[in-house]
């Protein structure tokens, strides 16, 4: 930054610093060409298909831009916001789901999959930001929540209002319960959100009656996907979506879509589980295998329509976290089912090279060897943001690895360091083979806002938890893009007069100093994140071949993580202390004559030294 971004002492209970400042520049050898220079929509080749190594950016609709002052991000503030995206350098975005919804999980419980909420837009307006962003080279992904809907979805009306045994509750998971008057749950199941996965309704005539499941709150009801109402219901809301031109899908949950058919209790957990991580444990839904059917159905519906409709190039991207198994991402990776599925370890590992190194290789050598491209990512929506967790004081320790993405440790943040190390993790990650995801606010090195007040909290995580669980709503704090507390940061349109000076409030409060992050302050300076993170996406595409894999030269440091992709050698210092490039030349001797690229921290032009929790690109040729 070469404004000073300390933040100004803040009223209230909510507090962050401003960004950590990183003094003096870095270097980055060369110009990189920025967005203009890529291919325009539509593609051509798919041997080659543009998401293999895309930048896909998410945009959580609800935090993004407010257009009309409403306090709510909004599809029109998307609009507005893609001259950044564009400059920043992304070749699509994801939206998270932006269809009528009661809001309860913020859209991931979906009331009609084929309309617009009102709070967001309309159609007219959707259509008006998949030509805009087409403008622009950049491809719109929605979200695809094939788990479970509303329950004020029509399908679940109809089925609380119908009897038992009766096709319109054959579309969900409905149960007698146990005990004598059923009184009891049918099985033992967990939910994610916090409780039983079961709920008991009210039948027609008053008694109390059936149960339904519920992987996660009560407002979600599973659909049972045996039923083959649902399975065309999805079959059109995907073509309703891509006649609009959207151009794929993040498919949310879909390790949990698949039930064992009797519903059997699932065994004990293993001692000491964490509360939010009991569900994990269930071998009767998490990776059952029917829903892969469904799956290939979707694969077989997305070729055809690509057959049917030329240069249209369709990707669909599914969560699924596989801690430690990379052979379970390719039952969803492969070229039947899903286009990518996201590598997610590497965003839980600790900042210490055995483990950043044992989430890397496994997965690229078990993916690459089955000709399946690789997903990455550091962020989403559901994760406390990386800053926070690596200033964590025992973000290099292995006790901090829960390798779940709603457990953490919850020990002290030092956001300095956080922000130094997670601008070292884009320059690796960005570095790695495959595509690489992007959540909104990273690009400003936002951390997780952790104090938000109870009051304002509303996450399904943490009501259902009792509060033991604050959920994640820290790292949905609405994006700051201005110093104007009275826009709430830029967030919302003016609403000001002379005479009546109003102020916006956001659908989640900011913190104070919060404008200290703002795109208009970081836009023009050369140390800030957001010029780091254009830099290393520019240096992606002009320096990494896509088709270039991993090597791994042997590093004499125990603090180097060193890594050679094509032309181009990536070193990771992730101690405090600087290291002796000549040290680590010792195992990788092309980097003696090799030119700096790119530095996530200042070198002060001495490339000799790399200094502590920073990455390096060298190039060879
Ligand atoms: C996925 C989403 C999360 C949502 C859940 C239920 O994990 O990313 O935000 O709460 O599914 O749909
Ligand atoms: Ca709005």
């Amino acid at each position: 930054m070469t404004a000073s971004p300390t933040s100004p002492a803040v009223a209230g209970s909510l507090s962050v610093a401003g960004p950590p400042a990183v003094a003096g520049s870095f270097s980055v050898a060369g110009s990189f060409p920025l967005a203009g220079s890529r291919a325009t929509v539509p593609p051509t080749a798919t041997a080659s298909a543009w998401w293999r190594d895309a930048v896909v950016y998410q945009v959580y609709i609800r935090s993004f831009v407010d257009a009309n002052g409403d306090g709510i991000g909004d599809l029109a503030g998307i609009i507005t916001g893609l001259d950044h995206l564009e400059a920043l350098g992304v070749d699509a975005i994801w939206l998270t789901p932006c269809y009528p919804s009661p809001q309860l999980d913020h859209g991931y419980d979906v009331a009609d999959y084929f309309a617009v909420d009102p709070v967001y837009g309309d159609l007219a307006t959707f259509d008006r930001l998949v030509a805009e962003a087409r403008r622009r080279s950049i491809r719109v992904l929605m979200d695809v929540v094939p788990n479970h809907c509303s329950s004020e979805h029509a399908w679940f009306r109809a089925a609380l209002d119908a009897a038992p045994g009766s096709p319109e509750r054959a579309r969900f998971y409905f149960r007698d319960g146990r005990g004598r008057l059923g009184e009891l749950p049918p099985n033992n199941w967990r939910s994610v959100f916090g409780g039983s996965t079961w709920t008991r309704v009210t039948e027609a005539d008053g008694s109390p009656g059936q149960w339904y499941l519920h992987t996660f709150s009560p407002w979600q009801p599973d659909f049972d996907w045996s039923c083959p109402d649902v399975v065309a219901m999805f079959r059109s809301m995907l073509t309703f979506w891509f006649d609009r031109g959207v151009e794929g899908f993040r498919a949310d949950a879909v390790a949990v879509v698949g039930k064992a058919p009797e519903l059997p209790d699932a065994p004990p957990v293993p001692e000491g589980t964490a509360e939010n991580d009991a569900w994990a444990h269930n071998p009767y839904t998490v990776f059952w295998p029917t829903a892969h059917d469904h799956w290939r159905d979707w694969r077989r519906l997305i070729d055809d329509y690509e057959a049917a409709n030329p240069g249209r190039e369709i990707v669909t991207v599914s969560e699924a976290y596989t801690p430690d198994r990379p052979d379970l991402l390719l039952r969803f990776v492969n070229p039947e089912q899903f286009h990518q599925s996201f590598c997610f370890d590497l965003m839980l590992a600790p900042w210490r090279v055995d483990t950043l190194r044992a989430t890397i290789e496994p997965v690229e050598a078990t993916l690459s060897a089955a000709g399946a491209p690789l997903t990455w990512t550091m962020n989403n929506h559901d994760t406390q943001r990386a800053v926070t967790r690596y200033g964590r004081s025992d973000a290099a320790e292995l006790s901090s690895w829960t390798k779940n993405n709603l457990v953490y440790t919850g020990t002290p943040v030092d956001l300095a360091l956080g922000t130094v190390r997670a601008r070292a993790a884009i320059a690796l990650v960005a570095a790695l083979p495959g595509s690489l995801y992007l959540f909104q606010g990273e690009e400003l090195g936002l951390p997780e806002v952790l104090d938000l007040p109870m009051g304002a909290r509303q996450d399904p995580i943490f009501f259902r938890t009792d509060g033991r669980e604050p959920g994640r709503d820290g790292c949905r704090v609405p994006l700051p893009w201005s110093a104007d507390p009275t826009t709430s940061y830029g967030f919302s349109p003016a609403t000001s007069t002379a005479t009546s000076p109003a102020t916006v409030s956001p659908w989640m409060p900011q913190p104070g100093g919060w404008g200290n992050y703002s795109v208009e302050q970081q836009h023009d300076a050369p140390e800030s994140m957001l010029a780091l993170y254009r830099s290393v996406l520019s240096a992606r595409r002009a320096c990494l071949d896509p088709d270039a894999g991993l090597e791994w030269p042997t590093s004499t440091h125990p603090d180097v993580l060193m890594f050679h992709r094509g032309d181009v050698t990536v070193v990771v210092n992730v101690g405090a202390d600087e290291v002796m490039m000549a040290d680590v030349c010792a195992t990788a001797p092309r980097l003696a004559s090799s030119r700096l690229l790119l530095s996530s921290s200042p070198v002060h032009d001495d490339p000799t030294r790399l200094p502590g929790n920073t990455c390096c690109w060298f190039a060879s040729s």
